[in-house]
């Protein structure tokens, strides 16, 4: 074997996480004849040393699968790691350690497969030496510099299939249904999935709202026969004025906020505002789950095949993007600190405006 390489997993599980494993398993055994090792549950299993070998074999039948054989955290941050000394939580950068750990290993270059959080520390630690590529993972699809991340699409198809079914006890009951979707401060999966589902109101981080024209929107519809509503709410949606509905705080994670909650209260209002009875589902982590698209399938094989050529080429500290119909290579440098959120003036957004779709400002 000519060379050695690792690949990890990091920040929250996202459909495709394994088809991106497989393709650089293979990619990297059949074209390259290197050797791959994995790390388990992200950077925790490079701090704490804590990895398998990945031959064709461990990535045999996982084409179809969703979540990651290797594992995954968005909490462990090497730079600001958790440790427990005698009893008390402090936080340490074990930066150095882990890259003594991949120097032991003799694993020349690292993939690493991750969001914002992720790719963040993938920079800090090429700054440091580290050879590393990035690939980009996110249900969200608010990383810059590339068109979209693996598992947006699987997400915006089982929100999209959601909508399906809600539409049938909407017509039935007469009622407002509205559906909380994940996405933190971007609305593209409420956008997309709004759009093909073909939601009333989406409500969207990016476009904050008026309730008052939200329910005049609801009000109309009845007038005019339509005696029922839906609504996407992104769980980043905030009223004009108002701020995002934090559910919770998790001091370790690299990105501490969660938020959710929003649709019920945006359900509550609606209620009040209209006299039609309201329903609120929170998606959650349904959106995570489960079988990749086909799409996503393939996103990641090219991403994980162009991780791996990048490493044969010796082009590290850069990131695969898709960019039209092409995979390219960007600096992960230009791709993490900021993120990408849905153009309030945008061509999407004014399809969906002029398809009769009330954004609530
Ligand atoms: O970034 C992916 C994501 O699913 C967001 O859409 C959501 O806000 C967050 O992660 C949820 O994180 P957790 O799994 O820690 O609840």
């Amino acid at each position: 074997m000519s060379k050695k390489i690792g690949v990890l997993t990091g920040g929250g599980d996202c459909p495709g996480l394994n088809q991106v494993i497989r393709a650089v398993v293979k990619t990297a055994i059949t074209k390259y004849n290197y050797e791959v090792i994995g790390f388990r549950d992200g950077y925790r299993g490079l701090v704490e040393n804590d990895y398998l070998p990945l031959d064709l074999n461990a990535v045999s039948g996982i084409i179809s699968r969703g979540g990651t054989i290797l594992g995954s955290s968005n909490r462990d941050n090497p730079f600001h790691y958790k440790v427990n000394v005698n009893g008390e939580i402090q936080y340490r950068d074990l930066s150095d350690q882990a890259i003594e750990n991949v120097k032991a290993l003799g694993i020349e270059a690292l993939v690493i497969i991750g969001g914002d959080g992720t790719l963040s520390s993938g920079r800090d630690f090429a700054k440091k030496g580290l050879q590393v590529v990035g690939v980009p993972k996110t249900i969200d699809n608010d990383l810059d510099v590339t068109d979209t991340t693996f598992g947006f699409m699987t997400a915006v198809n089982t929100a999209t299939d959601a909508l399906d079914k809600l539409h049938t006890t909407a017509e039935s009951h007469h009622r407002i249904m509205l559906l909380e979707v994940m996405g933190r401060y971007a609305g593209w999966i409420a956008l997309y999935s709004g759009i093909a589902g073909g939601a009333d109101v989406i409500l969207i981080p990016e476009i904050p709202y008026q309730i008052d024209k939200v329910a005049q929107k609801i009000i109309s519809r009845k007038k005019a026969g339509k005696h029922f509503s839906i609504v996407v709410v992104a769980e980043g949606a905030k009223p004009e004025g108002g701020s995002m509905h934090v559910q919770k705080v998790i001091a370790d994670s690299p990105d501490p906020i969660r938020l959710g909650g929003i649709g019920q209260q945006v359900a509550e209002q609606l209620e009040a505002a209209t006299g039609m009875e309201s329903r609120v589902t929170v998606l959650g982590h349904l959106q995570r789950g489960g079988q990749p698209s086909a799409f996503d399938r393939i996103l990641s094989t090219r991403y994980g095949v162009a991780a791996v050529d990048l490493i044969a080429k010796g082009e590290y500290g850069m990131m695969v993007s898709l960019q039209g119909a092409e995979i390219k290579a960007v600096p992960i440098e230009q791709a993490v600190g900021k993120i990408k959120t849905v153009d309030p003036y945008g061509e999407l957004v004014q399809v969906a405006r002029n398809v009769g779709v009330e954004f609530g400002n």
